[in-house]
């Protein structure tokens, strides 16, 4: 393809899509049907840290003492694999994908998330991944740490009851059974330590454009989204 000056077109640059939110707001929901469309990765930042948590209880390790957590962090391999088009979370080459939605890692997941050495080890890892762009990540310090230059940043709210059933439904489907309040509390007090933690808490950047789904469907959600990235990659 040529330009009206006889010059090639340039080629659609690869830009960084990070999506930050509240706990089960549509983040993954959206960056899943955003990097399909896009043709781009996905980076699911929350399973990572939900595969640290899986290993510190499945070895009974205690998370508040800085020595083991150092000391299991050696001994972590995450990496993921697409699988019949889905995304599956592997902690040292055992397919976690289902464990790591499991209540009892939903329960730990966010204290594990505040320890500086945690953080420190998965933000590297998520830098590294980001590297040649083409990447739409979800998480919590996406546009304010991981990706500071993402093109586009966009920070994801939805009401909580709202959040309470949707999550309530993705874990039915997958079979794993939870009572709707308990869910509920889960979400708030997530919320809550993924907030206020001293390191890297949630918060919305200063350059993210803000997405309520309370009642937006995932078909409009995902429109909006794409328009914004679309008007960035055509940049
Ligand atoms: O997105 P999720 O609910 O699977 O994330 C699980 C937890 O991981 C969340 O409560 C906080 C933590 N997390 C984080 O601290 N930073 C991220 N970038 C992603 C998740």
């Amino acid at each position: 393809m040529t330009q009206e000056n006889g010059q090639p077109k340039p080629k659609p640059h690869k830009i960084i899509v990070a999506i930050d939110g509240y706990s089960s707001c549509g983040k993954s929901t959206l960056a899943k049907a955003l990097a399909k469309t896009l043709h781009y990765a996905y980076l699911d930042t929350g399973a990572m840290y939900r595969a640290v948590t899986l290993f510190m209880l499945e070895k009974g390790i205690d998370y508040n003492d800085p020595a083991a957590v150092a000391e299991a962090l050696e001994h972590i391999e995450i990496h993921f694999e697409r699988i019949q088009g889905q995304n599956h979370t592997f902690l040292n080459g055992v397919d976690v994908e289902r464990e790591i939605r499991e209540m009892r890692v939903s329960e730990h997941v966010s204290p594990v998330s505040t320890i500086s050495a945690v953080r420190r080890a998965m933000v590297a890892q998520q830098k590294a991944m980001g590297k040649r762009r083409g990447i739409v990540a979800d998480g919590r310090d996406i546009a304010t740490v991981v990706f500071p230059d993402a093109e586009l940043k966009i920070f994801l709210t939805a009401d909580t009851d709202v959040r309470t059933s949707r999550r309530h439904l993705e874990l039915a489907a997958k079979g794993i059974d939870a009572e709707w309040d308990e869910i509920r509390r889960n979400l708030r007090e997530r919320d809550h330590i993924d907030s206020t933690r001293a390191d890297s808490p949630l918060r919305q950047a200063e350059d993210a454009i803000v997405i309520d789904n309370t009642l937006l469907s995932e078909a409009e959600q995902l429109e909006k989204a794409l328009s914004l990235a679309q008007a960035q990659i055509g940049r």
